[in-house]
């Protein structure tokens, strides 16, 4: 598909995508930079149209998955698949918050989100969406592994073929997690950044639709959905502080542009700016360093090493917009090392009964050290956006709990054992 310049006139439909630079407006299609200044291009909408024609009530009726709101989503017709994504559970968390000493803590579940159990079905449905309105029918991605996951699944129900992307040494799981879906699985000998280098070639040498490459407009729109289900989800109203992971930088600043098109729609009344905060694993933390030394450059990362490896983009695409999200909000952000990832993961199954991934255990992790900096705005809720599964990363929460030898089955081995843990057996 060839792209058409219309200049930088005034765009509000979804025929036409928008430079976040320089403002050139190019007509709608699989493209991610403006061919002015190769600047990221982004989905406009008119947001003032659409004022007042959405209601609680009007979202309230609809079915319980992201095509609620689909007036906010960057799609044409009506949606062919995804009809369960989204609707995660927003849980309140009192126990891991007494643990942290944060007031009023929820958890965004994303953990359980449907089918491939990470926040990426979201970016993955509206991408896949787009495909179809454009009349592409091979789909890909370079990915870190959740996107792997998902594409592949999605891909699967839609009757697409997939080409998926990854770094050669991804865990096991996301690995077996992809290609028991019958994509195409390709394995990188490199980084994640040599990943969505070849990506972008493969989009324009074949024009296949690569959802975080030239579908990347629309897909990262589907983050949104993230902070529209947690101002639904409270009541529409908005939270205090969200603590969100960063690998490419999207999430945060989606969830900058989800509380703000809420309020310019009018679903939400009062004009709290919600402080974001940013969190990544110390191996790889090219966003958060930036921050700490006051740059408003983002440092690449050439070989990030954590346990993380759903985090680990050295060179996010984002990382500038991710760095205005936090700072213009008032928010913050932190890295932590992997030792503090593990203990993230314990003390949130522990205390609520959510096992994440490694990327949850950077959030809760960081989410300490936030608290303990008092950093927190008071006086209202604070989510963290818990945003994949610990079943994809068995292995970081090994270390979490000791397995005692087996024992025969007789009730004197259970004594003995209750005895040696200083427990009295009841009756
Ligand atoms: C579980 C999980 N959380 C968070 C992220 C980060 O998302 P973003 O690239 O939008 O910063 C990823 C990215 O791969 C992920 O897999
Ligand atoms: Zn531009």
């Amino acid at each position: 598909m060839k792209q058409t310049k219309t200049g930088p006139v005034a765009s509000s439909t979804l025929d036409t995508l928008r430079c976040r630079l320089c403002g050139t407006v190019t007509e709608a299609g699989p493209f991610h930079v403006c061919e002015e200044c190769f600047g990221p291009l982004e989905v406009d909408y008119d947001l003032e149209g659409l004022h007042g024609t959405l209601s609680p009530e009007l979202i309230r009726s609809r079915p319980t998955n992201l095509w609620r709101y689909r007036e906010l989503l960057p799609i044409e017709r009506d949606p062919e698949g995804g009809h369960a994504v989204g609707w995660t559970p927003l849980l309140p968390a009192p126990r891991l918050g007494d643990a942290l000493g944060i007031e009023d803590l929820w958890i965004k579940a994303d953990s359980s989100n449907h089918p491939t159990q990470s926040f990426k079905d979201r970016v993955v449905a509206i991408a896949l969406q787009r495909a179809h309105e454009f009349g592409i029918s091979v789909v890909g991605c370079a990915s870190t592994g959740n996107l792997a996951n998902s594409v592949a699944a999605q891909a699967a129900s839609a009757g697409l073929e997939a080409w998926i992307f990854i770094p050669e040494d991804l865990e096991p799981e996301k690995v077996v997690a992809t290609g028991v879906h019958g994509a195409r699985l390709v394995r990188i000998k490199g980084v994640y950044d040599d990943v969505n280098r070849l990506c972008a070639e493969v989009a324009d040498r074949f024009g296949w639709g690569i959802v975080n490459v030239n579908l990347r407009p629309y897909y990262a729109e589907g983050s949104k959905t993230v902070g529209f289900e947690i101002v639904e989800q409270l009541g529409w109203s908005l939270p205090a502080n969200v603590v969100a992971p960063m690998a490419g930088g999207s999430l945060i600043t989606k969830l900058e542009k989800s509380f703000k098109e809420l309020e310019k729609v009018g679903l939400v009344a009062e004009s709290r700016t919600p402080r974001l905060f940013g969190t990544q694993a110390s191996g790889c933390a090219p966003i958060v360093n930036a921050l700490h030394a006051g740059e408003s450059r983002v440092q690449p990362v050439r070989k990030p090493d954590t346990i993380a490896r759903s985090l680990a983009i050295g060179n996010p695409a984002d990382g500038p917009f991710a760095l205005r999200s936090m700072l213009d909000s008032g928010g913050w952000g932190e890295a932590v090392s992997d030792d503090e990832i593990v203990e993230g993961i314990r003390l949130l199954a522990s205390l609520e009964g959510v096992f994440t991934e490694t990327a949850g255990g950077v959030v809760v992790a960081g989410a300490a050290r936030l608290a303990r900096e008092g950093r927190f705005a008071k006086g209202g809720p604070t989510v963290l956006c818990i945003t994949g599964n610990g079943l994809k990363t068995p292995n970081a929460a090994r270390a979490t709990f000791e397995l005692g030898e087996p024992i025969d089955p007789r009730l004197s081995e259970v004594v003995r054992l209750a005895e040696a843990g200083q427990q009295e057996p009841v009756g």
